[in-house]
């Protein structure tokens, strides 16, 4: 079968089984091209909220169809391949945190959403790479605090430190994703040696040195409506984020033209959801082995701090 006839058959699935498919713009193109909604890990949360749909087909990694099984507790939610994570989860664990917390009693603990459920269900409030800044911002002035304790990504507490002026302790201070922090000074330099005109977006998982040489900060979703928004003359952009979102964006702005910065930006998690995957699991909707549960008492303790998370962003 052909990646068409696939994409095809997959259409007719979903209508027959009223299946919704939601694609992080990290995706492989052809499975973002069956989707009924892309997003970034924020806007998908939210959408993942307000799904009417007995049957949720998550194609990104699974900590996010995690977050949308517990805003969903009633619903089946669905990963193409169980084995697509982020290592970044790894970083931080509940016995962590617990460790953290008895060290900060009193300070408030945001977790990014790139974390376990039981990593969540020990957090005051989420956050994702959209909205870290502001929920610092907002949860310490309502705690009454001058500092968080924030994981597991160290560059994204950081850079929400840097706009929030709200001190951010990293647990741990090494988390990282193995994508954005591979990003250099150099490939920045060499980029924009290459294309002058071009202006350079990055993601805030990036190092700090690699933000402060970029023309633009911002979560997937804030790229997108960058560029979307962009003059008809600032039509030129170098991408420092996966692969899959400039996919996305060559498609949907085919005058604007862009450059990857590195070939290095590439999620190989993200990737294990192919497009036979995902016609696989609509086939196989009711197979245990691809539905996506947290256990119910994590799910509870977890529910909270994403909500508030919603309500705050
Ligand atoms: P966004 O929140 O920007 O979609 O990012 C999710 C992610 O995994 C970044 O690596
Ligand atoms: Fe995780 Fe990085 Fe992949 Fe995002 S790009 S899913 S943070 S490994």
């Amino acid at each position: 079968m052909s990646v068409k006839q696939i994409q095809e058959e997959i259409h007719r699935l979903k209508k027959q089984t009223e299946t919704t498919i939601l694609a992080h713009y990290y995706q492989p193109i052809e499975v973002q091209e069956v989707a009924d909604h892309l997003g970034d890990s924020l806007g998908l949360s939210r959408l993942a909220n307000e799904t009417n749909s007995e049957y949720i087909i998550f194609a990104g990694v699974d900590f996010m169809a995690e977050t949308a099984s517990i805003l969903n507790q009633d619903k089946h939610v669905l990963i193409p391949n169980p084995e697509s994570c982020c290592p970044m989860a790894a970083y931080l664990t509940a016995e962590k945190v617990r460790a953290f917390k008895r060290q900060h009693p009193n300070l408030p603990v945001v977790v990014y959403v790139n974390s376990t459920a039981d990593v969540k269900a020990e957090s005051d409030i989420c956050c994702t790479s959209s909205n870290a800044a502001k929920i610092v911002k907002e949860i310490s002035s309502f705690m009454g605090t001058e500092a968080v304790l924030f994981g597991p990504d160290a560059n994204l507490g950081d850079y929400a430190e840097q706009i929030s002026g709200i001190k951010c302790i990293k647990m741990p201070a090494e988390g990282n994703c193995y994508v954005h922090s591979q990003l250099t000074i150099e490939d920045l330099e060499n980029i924009r040696s290459i294309y002058p005109n071009g202006q350079v977006l990055v993601h805030p998982e990036c190092i700090r040195d690699v933000r402060e040489l970029a023309d633009f900060v911002g979560s997937t979703a804030q790229m997108y409506n960058r560029v979307k928004n962009s003059s008809i003359v600032d039509n030129e952009f170098c991408i420092g984020t996966e692969k899959g979102l400039m996919e996305r964006m060559a498609q949907d702005f085919p005058n604007k033209v862009f450059h990857l910065i590195s070939e290095k930006l590439l999620c190989s998690n993200m990737k294990k959801n192919t497009i036979e995957l995902t016609k696989y699991v609509l086939e196989h909707l009711d197979d245990p082995m691809f539905e996506v549960k947290v256990p119910p008492e994590i799910a509870k303790k977890a529910l909270e701090p994403i909500e508030k998370m919603l309500e705050y962003s």
